[in-house]
């Protein structure tokens, strides 16, 4: 087959492996553990999963899907509106907005999903969204989504630079709504966002505040209640969206948790509802059983924060210089993205599974490996990663 397509894309993909910067996908047999079967390789240690929990291979987890595959079926052959929305759904909601504090929330098949439903739902061509620089890629993408649907403004801020907010939002006082987002952790830095700061100025400016806490829920404060927790301000962000597909099971699914008027006008008029169907019962049944468990066992989070902790302290005492932080994302910046993909290469023949990555996910010139850290790896785990972190250092003269 040729075409014009085609013609474009193959030459690309051969420059992608000449670059070295081709993603080669690796299989797995076996569930998500901290240590995982994967084909042609054997047994490996996962340091790249977001499975912070340890979640995903939970027996009540697991036990609670094939629960609702018995009761509900498959799935619900349409949108909600329309053909019905079981009642697993309502009860994953309320869990939802129980655990992160809010009055409500309303389920996405993906915090992709939810991510694009907030901005283009809500906003209109009145409206302004300002945007953290590093804010993930699902963010920047339902912003230009919702410039094109609404005519809103959008603007961008600096990384975490609050001054620069204040700037742009002060600029933008003929706006009718100001809506401010930030990850509540950035997935590539590990860094956690200036809470209590950009509560007083969405407050001071009247803006209305959005956290992507995709890699917090489950994962920051005491009881993994997220980023708000953390900074002991529950209750106080306006809209929190976050994923399913993470710490909470690991299996698929978003969530927009809000006031009751925010989700009920999402369930309205936000497309990714009207237009595609819930998620699966399993999903949505697996999900609510990681709330519970989260729910009934904090030290499984006190046990994600030890080995974070541990294993940064000892990535520091080998020499290495990962960026600064406190949460389980903890990344060695190598430059250039052929450098990070030939150092996962050679921890993955130490058996070790960490993801390099490049541009377009990460600033050009700022290729990194990034290791994530699960409650469920035991301190025999992350020595052996450790070891395997130092022999490839040595190797590649990092340390
Ligand atoms: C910060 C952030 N937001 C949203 C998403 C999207 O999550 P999902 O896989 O549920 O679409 C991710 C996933 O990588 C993420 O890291």
């Amino acid at each position: 087959m040729s075409n014009p397509l085609q013609q474009r894309i193959a030459p690309q993909l051969e420059d992608f492996i000449r670059e070295g910067t081709y993603k080669r996908l690796n299989f797995l047999d076996g569930p998500q553990g901290p240590r995982v079967r994967m084909e042609g390789r054997g047994e490996v240690i996962i340091l790249s999963s977001n499975n912070y929990l340890g979640l995903s291979n939970e027996p009540a987890v697991v036990q609670a899907g094939k629960a609702a595959l018995d009761r509900f079926g498959a799935g619900t052959a349409s949108v909600r509106f329309i053909c019905g929305t079981f009642t697993i759904h309502r009860a994953l909601e309320s869990a939802c907005a129980r655990l992160v504090g809010t009055a409500a929330a309303l389920s996405f098949v993906s915090a992709w999903n939810a991510n694009e439903a907030v901005p283009g739902t809500l906003l209109t061509e009145h409206d302004l969204i300002i945007s953290d620089q590093l804010n993930h890629a699902s963010i920047i993408d339902g912003i230009r989504l919702a410039k094109a649907i609404t005519k809103c403004q959008t603007a961008v801020y600096q990384h975490g630079d609050l001054a620069d907010l204040d700037a742009k939002l002060a600029a933008a006082r003929d706006r009718r709504v100001k809506m401010v987002v930030t990850d509540g952790i950035f997935s590539m830095e590990g860094a956690i966002a200036k809470l209590p700061d950009l509560i007083e100025l969405c407050h001071r400016h009247q803006a209305v505040l959005v956290v992507d806490d995709s890699h917090a829920t489950g994962v920051l404060g005491k009881n993994g209640r997220g980023t708000a927790e953390h900074f002991g301000l529950v209750g106080q962000v306006d809209i929190i969206t976050s994923t399913l597909g993470k710490a909470l099971g690991g299996a698929a699914g978003g969530f927009v948790a809000a006031s009751a008027e925010v989700c009920d006008y999402l369930t309205q008029r936000a497309r990714p509802q009207l237009f595609s169907n819930a998620l699966p019962p399993t999903v949505a049944a697996s999900s609510l059983a990681s709330i519970e468990f989260l729910e009934a066992h904090p030290d499984r989070v006190a046990a994600l924060q030890a080995n974070a902790r541990y294993f940064r302290e000892q990535l520091l005492g080998l020499g290495f210089k990962p960026l600064a932080g406190e949460t389980p994302i903890i990344p060695v910046i190598l430059g250039e993205t052929a450098a990070a993909i030939r150092m996962s290469d050679l921890l993955l023949s130490e058996g070790v599974f960490v993801t390099g990555f490049g541009y377009p996910v990460v600033p050009q010139g700022q290729a990194r490996v990034r290791c994530q850290i699960s409650a469920a790896h035991t301190r025999a785990d992350l020595d052996q990663a450790l070891a395997a972190f130092k022999k490839v250092g040595r190797q590649l003269h990092l340390i």
